[in-house]
């Protein structure tokens, strides 16, 4: 199934496309611009550093290099002003819509703002997108669609009541970009992530996600609080196998398009476990961290366990994520060791 991948970038260098990144200055945004530039791709980025920053743009620069570089155009703009989106999508192919306010805590202390960014902002992407004509509009949505629903692994179709403002947003996405597909033809695909990690997802502040938190932690010799009993389970996704979907979507022959997939390893991590491995691979590094976890209530809006049935995005976009957890992280612990000390 890799081969899928291999073929459509060897076929992207010899025909370069035009692509938008939003919130390219974020997380997996900087990540899809570095794929893209070192793929010999065109790349316009919009980000306004709400929760991404200049550093990730300025790290991808020093590893692309000049002539990379030099492909790239920067739009510093909000995607809640209608302008700016038209302006980052005019003469685009491909839209790879990541801006957003992430996090679950966030949303439930300020649904107003999240859900203008994620709703407001997500709908002048779309339109932007339909404007400009774009061969495809992919788009960040999220397991937390699956809500209440208790079944395992999840499955595309069967999702539950959202459990937090941010869940909703992104479930509207999912409606919004169905209904743009069925009233004016725009062509998209929905990726449900599930708990992505890898270089470059912030360490730092309230609503950091759990890996870069507790390995920034550990590294530190500090305190490593886990939310609960530990035996919360996710599916954590490396960065790369994210990456390699977005691109799958994005050049989804008509089987492929206007779909919504999850995009996950297809396995589940207990937090106990993910404290386990952290501190194996650090000793693996040369770093001793041998306190125990603290145990903190539950948080609110967090669903139980989350592991994904990735059959869809296998067989109607050939997605194969390459990397497990421990690989991911064992990939992923050089960039950590530089630069959350
Ligand atoms: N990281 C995960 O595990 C995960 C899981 C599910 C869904 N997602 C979704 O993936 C996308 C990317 O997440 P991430 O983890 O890279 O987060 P991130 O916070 O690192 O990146 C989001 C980027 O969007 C930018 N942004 C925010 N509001 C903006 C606005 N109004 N205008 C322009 N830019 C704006 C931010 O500055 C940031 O650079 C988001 O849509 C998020 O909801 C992420």
């Amino acid at each position: 199934m890799l081969e899928r991948y291999a073929e459509l970038m060897t076929g992207l260098r010899t025909q370069p496309r035009r692509w938008l990144v939003t919130g390219c200055a974020g997380f997996i945004g900087s990540n899809l611009l570095e794929a893209l530039l070192t793929a010999g791709q065109q790349v316009v980025g919009l980000d306004n550093f709400a929760t991404g920053h200049r550093h990730n743009l300025d790290e991808v620069q020093r590893n692309v290099g000049p002539d990379a570089w030099a492909r790239f155009q920067f739009i510093e703009g909000d995607i809640r002003n209608l302008e700016v989106c038209h302006t980052a999508a005019r003469g685009v192919d491909h839209v790879l819509h990541q801006a957003a306010l992430g996090s679950v805590p966030r949303s439930l202390e300020d649904p107003i703002t999240t859900n203008e960014v994620n709703i407001g902002g997500f709908l002048n992407m779309l339109v932007a997108a339909r404007d400009a004509g774009v061969k495809s509009f992919v788009y960040a949505a999220s397991s937390s669609t699956y809500g209440d629903h208790p079944g395992l692994p999840k499955v595309e179709d069967h999702i539950g009541k959202p459990l937090s403002p941010y869940a909703v947003t992104k479930y509207v996405n999912e409606l919004y970009a169905d209904v743009f597909t069925r009233a004016y033809g725009t062509p998209s695909v929905g990726l449900r992530y599930f708990n992505v990690f890898g270089r470059r997802q912030d360490p730092e502040g309230a609503y950091a996600a759990v890996i870069p938190r507790w390995i920034a932690a550990m590294i530190r010799g500090q305190e490593v609080v886990i939310n609960g009993d530990g035996e919360t389970s996710r599916d954590f996704c490396y960065i790369d196998n994210v990456v390699q979907a977005n691109v799958l979507a994005a050049l989804a022959g008509p089987d492929g398009v206007n779909q919504v997939y999850n995009v996950a390893y297809g396995d589940r991590t207990t937090l106990n476990q993910l404290f386990r491995y952290l501190a194996e691979i650090l000793r693996g590094q040369g770093i001793e961290y041998d306190r125990p976890p603290r145990h903190a209530d539950f948080r609110a809006g967090d669903v139980r366990h989350s592991q994904a049935d990735i059959g869809k995005a296998r067989a109607l976009l050939g997605y194969a994520p390459q990397y497990d957890i421990e690989a991911g992280l064992k990939a992923a612990m050089p960039w950590y060791a530089q630069f959350l000390a």
